[in-house]
């Protein structure tokens, strides 16, 4: 059977307080609507429709940066949640499969949970997500007769004795593209917040003599996220999912309660992570390697092998090959450090290349900006850099040359050749002791005056 989706993303948030919409706010760093495309996406639908309203431009961008094939259709006004799902009628037409109904704000569905329902579809015309609520708060109630669901009742409108259900709707659903328009088309808005419900799609299938059932899952996977307190327990719950799964792979992390992960972050087998550490988007850890304590890494690629931190930060662009070392306070960023190299003490390396088993001295910099414009540093392999070395950009050192620390490189250097800039040293004699004598006759002078 195929199936398609439909999210909807068209509220506003008003408890966010926020001026970004709901379903944009990041959890670990990835919009939490791209988290629930890619719960839905285990389902392989065939279309992929998401209901916008509230920055609609913005919520498309995201939508389409995660699925290019996705429909995303405007929701003007925010009419109720039936009045939603109505919106993705024309995207859909011609669509004879089922169609699931998901939330934007909803970001942590299993995919097992997913499959649970459309096999209840087997046998039900209609299938809602529930869950056992722990505080039912103004969830909607399902109110169950056996196997069947007859109805749900918003908390608003429900009677004490619903109320006391604790089995919750999660507003999520499955249903036959064509059954779920038509049920939607009967509902009317005549309850107390005036809006268009779909949860009253169960009562009208009900009086058809559809049958309706409730597959449940545990609350964790339908919670929603309606304030930034909800936001940061949601972020809490995905760090732990993907401890976990890095644990699983076999990754080694030493505090995994203390490492911050992104949605995307990609770590081989058998590489350590120490404690504090932090991934920003788009990093890619081979096998083997080392993430030493208190380092920050965002969008880079960190080789087989190589070493980095305590204390690195590496920025976008920074390519680490194999076996290469990046030590404590070193930044680099849109850089390629190549295989066997080190860089290991308080340095920058910004827009450069370093070749192969080349050792740059602590306090390296390269000034790769002029105030206007950025430029390359290019280093070749085997080479040495003294400490203290300023690389002005643009610049090449060929392979195996060497600068004496303290040099400021202004001119490229030629393979195998030695760089040195900087005024010779001049001893004086006796010097430090005259400085010395007067200075200390200064100071008790004053101390006398006082
Ligand atoms: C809804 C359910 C309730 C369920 C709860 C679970 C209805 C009538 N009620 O209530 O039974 O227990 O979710 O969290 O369905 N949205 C739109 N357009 C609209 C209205 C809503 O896109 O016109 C979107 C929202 O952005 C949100 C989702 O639909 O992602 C749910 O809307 P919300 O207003 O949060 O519904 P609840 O009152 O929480
Ligand atoms: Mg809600």
């Amino acid at each position: 059977m195929s199936t398609a989706l439909v999210i909807l993303a068209a509220g506003k948030g008003t408890r966010m307080k926020s001026d970004l919409p709901k379903v944009l706010h990041p959890i670990a760093h990835a919009p939490m609507l791209v988290h629930a495309m890619r719960a839905g996406a285990v389902l392989e639908p065939e279309r992929t429709v998401i209901v916008a309203g509230h920055g609609a431009e913005a919520v498309r961008a995201a939508a389409l940066a995660e699925d290019e094939g996705a429909t995303v259709v405007l929701q003007e006004e925010q009419l109720g949640t039936a009045h939603a799902v109505d919106q993705a009628r024309a995207a859909l037409e011609g669509f004879a499969g089922d169609v699931v109904v998901l939330y934007g704000d909803t970001p942590f569905l299993q995919p097992d949970t997913l499959e649970r329902m459309l096999a209840a579809r087997k046998t039900h015309d209609l299938v809602i997500l529930g869950f056992e609520a722990a505080d039912p708060a103004r969830y909607g109630r399902l109110v169950m007769q056996g196997d069947s669901l007859e109805r749900i009742v918003e908390f608003k409108d429900a009677t004490e004795t619903e109320r006391a259900i604790r089995f919750c709707n999660s507003g999520l659903l499955a249903c036959n593209a064509e059954t779920l328009f038509g049920l939607i088309a009967a509902v009317g808005n005549d309850n107390a917040s005036g809006e268009y419900y779909l949860t009253d799609v169960v009562e009208i299938a009900r009086k058809q003599g559809l049958a309706v059932t409730a597959v449940a899952c545990d609350e964790a996977q339908t919670l929603g996220v309606n304030s930034r307190a909800d936001l940061a327990a949601a972020d809490a719950i995905f760090q732990e999912r993907a401890r976990a799964e890095l644990l699983d792979l076999g990754v080694t992390l030493m505090a995994p309660d203390t490492v911050y992960l992104a949605a995307d972050t990609v770590i081989g087998r058998d590489t350590v992570i120490e404690p504090n550490v932090v991934f920003g988007p788009g990093v890619t850890v081979e096998s083997g390697a080392t993430i030493r304590a208190f380092s920050h890494l965002e969008g880079c690629h960190v080789s087989q092998g190589a070493v980095v931190g305590p204390y690195a930060r590496l920025r976008p662009g920074a390519e680490l090959a194999e076996n290469a070392r990046i030590g404590n306070f070193v930044e680099i960023k849109n850089a390629e450090i190549g295989e066997g190299a080190k860089v290991n003490h308080l340095t920058y390396i910004g827009d450069a290349s370093i070749g192969a088993n080349s050792n740059i001295g602590a306090g390296t910099i390269t000034c790769n900006y002029d105030g206007v414009m950025k430029h390359r540093t290019t280093i070749g392999a085997n080479v040495f850099i003294g400490s203290n070395t300023m690389l002005v950009a643009p610049v090449t050192l060929g392979d195996g040359a060497m600068t004496a620390t303290g040099t400021v490189v202004t001119r490229d250097v030629e393979p195998d050749a030695l760089a040195v800039a900087r005024t010779k040293q001049e001893n004086k004699p006796d010097r430090a002791r005259k400085l010395f004598d007067m200075l200390r006759a200064k100071k008790a002078r004053k101390q006398k005056d006082t």
